[in-house]
């Protein structure tokens, strides 16, 4: 496909979106103006290019260079799939005081397929969460999601104490579920955007038994917002923190 026509159509598809799906959608102009430049950095390169093809070759996909002290290119695994999560991430407070520390139970996000455009423009990929963590997800849980009109995926959700990323989501999309643990994790990088109170961490996790299908890793990184305020004052036993990120599936 034309790369032109898909930077077009992520322009256009982001400006017609309904006006509620913008949660304040002034406060993170900076955001959706970096987010633009680069569209039109793009479609200005595609334009001059003699050729602009957008091949959507995953063999391409590598995860940010923030987080290359991971290097799953040199582990024998390949990129397969890159999603866009947005959901809550889930804390729990023993009580309301400053002394007690909100803990995270949880996390649940829609996962988004932004496989392509991982493949051919990282530079977008890795701006999308800082856009979309301020989006309401659709109220049609099937339906794709702006700014970048990108299909379902998947869904993100822990069983128990294990982040789980169930890939099956219609009889014919069945992508099997990846069930893993933490390996790893780095400080979100200073220029991340911090919602309230900061953004989650990037995690490096593997995957555990009773995985369907070939994923070795999963990666979250370029995350917006997500973490908790720093102690439980004032707070209900459990509340939600609204969180973007992309997830990078590794396998075989
Ligand atoms: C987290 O919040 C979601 C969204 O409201 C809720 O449906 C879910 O039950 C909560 N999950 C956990 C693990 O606390
Ligand atoms: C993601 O999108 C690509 C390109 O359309 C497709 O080949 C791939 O199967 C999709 N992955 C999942 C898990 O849906």
């Amino acid at each position: 496909m034309r790369a032109v026509h898909i930077l077009l159509s992520l322009a256009t598809v982001s400006l017609a979106a309904p006006a509620n799906y913008f949660d304040g959608v002034y406060e993170f102009s900076e955001e959706l103006a970096d987010f633009y430049g680069k569209v039109s950095m793009y479609i200005n390169g595609a334009k001059q290019s003699t050729s602009p093809s957008a091949t959507c070759d995953s063999s391409k996909i590598a995860l940010p260079s923030y987080a290359s002290e991971w290097h799953p290119d040199q582990d024998g695994v390949s990129p397969m799939y890159v999603a866009l999560g947005r959901g809550t991430q889930n804390y729990s407070c023993a009580d309301s005081t400053s002394q007690s520390k909100p803990v995270l139970v949880g996390a649940v996000a829609n996962l988004y397929n932004a496989t392509c455009l991982a493949a051919d423009f990282p530079d977008l990929v890795h701006l999308l969460p800082d856009i979309a963590y301020k989006i309401t997800l659709p109220t049609d849980n099937r339906a794709a999601f702006p700014p970048a009109n990108l299909g379902l995926m998947g869904h993100h959700y822990f069983v128990g104490s294990v982040p789980t990323f169930n890939l099956d989501t219609t009889p014919t999309k069945q992508f099997g579920i990846a069930r893993t643990k933490k390996e790893d994790s780095i400080k979100a990088p200073a220029n991340a955007v911090k919602g309230e109170h900061g953004a989650v961490a990037w995690l490096y996790l593997s995957t555990i038994e009773n995985t369907v299908g070939d994923y070795k890793r999963v990666y979250r990184v370029d995350t917006a917002s997500g973490n908790a305020p720093s102690t439980c004052e004032g707070l209900p036993a459990a509340f939600e923190i609204q969180y973007s990120a992309n997830y990078y599936f590794f396998g075989k």
